[in-house]
């Protein structure tokens, strides 16, 4: 297991206020003000969505799905964004099975030929690092990166402060509780790098302990002005969260089954009681889903539970306007 990397190095472009072309690989890339500006306009496409407002904006457009990696929510939202825009998808699933790769075509020459084929390339792949990887080897089209190994997952971040956005009416003053897989789970990694950008928030990350953030990415995290407070159990856990967002422990990031089955018993799961006993009447409960092991199906009734709701919708609204601005049409 790789620590994740936050060097400057890997600062992307930053999109500043034009996101036209632009590789959306990383958190860091983003302000506030473009992060208000997506948010705008998403709301915009929540209209189209739930209308079926027919749309053009992306007529003419083919963007490539490369996943490398398994994916219900990221691959679906993306396919169906687009097509609610008019506009068209070239999908592969599985490349290592259905494409050269299989021959043994490089990862960068496979980048350049779908670059060839569409107007922008999202991407998916179990490497921390392909994003960036794909962005130095694409010469023309921008590459989103839909979750790159442990690293980051920025879209999934993007839906996830919008839906904080569209509760609480703010990103900044906000008390978060991260559970789970913090060492490997990219949605966490990208989120604390999104909230950071905001002032004062705090979040408690609580995880078997050889699930912790690496000590040097916790210092380096830290030092942009989020509290970050690691709890050890159920009982820490402060009962005036605005929100809970709930991990699966990444079983394909590690080494060896024993490896897994090692930490797998010490998982954290929320059952009503949970709620009863630790959650706040105006919090939120939020999981990028898979949800394996995660909440219990008995919360879902629960008005607070948002991950089938707002959480997972709003994946659809942000992907939309994210390409749309990316390829240059809103
Ligand atoms: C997440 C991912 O792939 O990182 N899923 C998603 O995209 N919504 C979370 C996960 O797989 O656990």
């Amino acid at each position: 297991m790789s620590t994740i990397t936050i060097s400057a190095g890997h600062l992307r472009t930053r999109i500043d206020g034009n996101f036209k072309g632009k590789d959306i690989v990383s958190l860091d890339q983003f302000s506030q003000k473009d992060l208000y500006k997506l948010f705008t306009l998403t709301h915009e496409m929540k209209h189209i969505a739930v209308n079926s407002v027919p749309s053009n904006l992306l007529a003419g457009t083919i963007t490539s799905l490369l996943f490398y990696e398994p994916s219900s929510r990221t691959f679906g939202s993306f396919a169906a964004a687009i097509k609610r825009l008019g506009g068209q998808t070239l999908d592969i699933q599985s490349p290592e099975t259905v494409t050269s790769v299989y021959k043994g075509e490089s990862f960068e020459d496979t980048i350049r030929v779908f670059e060839a084929y569409s107007d922008a390339i999202v991407l998916r792949h179990k490497i921390a690092g392909a994003a960036k990887q794909a962005a130095e080897a694409a010469e023309f089209v921008p590459i989103i990166n839909a979750g790159d190994g442990n690293n980051e997952h920025p879209t999934q971040t993007l839906l996830d402060l919008y839906t904080l956005y569209e509760t609480f009416g703010r990103l900044d003053n906000l008390t978060g509780l991260l559970v789970g897989d913090v060492l490997n789970s990219r949605t966490i990694h990208s989120l604390i790098r999104g909230l950071s950008l905001f002032k004062q928030n705090t979040v408690y990350l609580l995880s078997p302990q050889r699930l912790q953030l690496p000590r040097e990415d916790f210092q380096q995290l830290s030092a942009r002005g989020i509290t970050i407070i690691e709890i050890a159990s159920e009982q820490e856990i402060p009962h005036d969260c605005d929100f809970w967002y709930w991990t699966r422990i990444q079983k394909e990031r590690f080494a060896s089954l024993e490896d897994y089955n090692g930490v797998a018993q010490q998982t954290f799961t929320v059952t009503p009681q949970l709620m009863q006993r630790c959650a706040s009447k105006n919090m939120i409960l939020m999981d990028p889903l898979p949800r394996v092991g995660t909440i219990e199906p008995s919360v879902d009734r629960d008005a607070r539970a948002v991950y089938l709701r707002s959480q997972i919708r709003n994946g659809l609204y942000i992907r939309m306007a994210l390409l749309a601005l990316v390829l240059g049409k809103a």
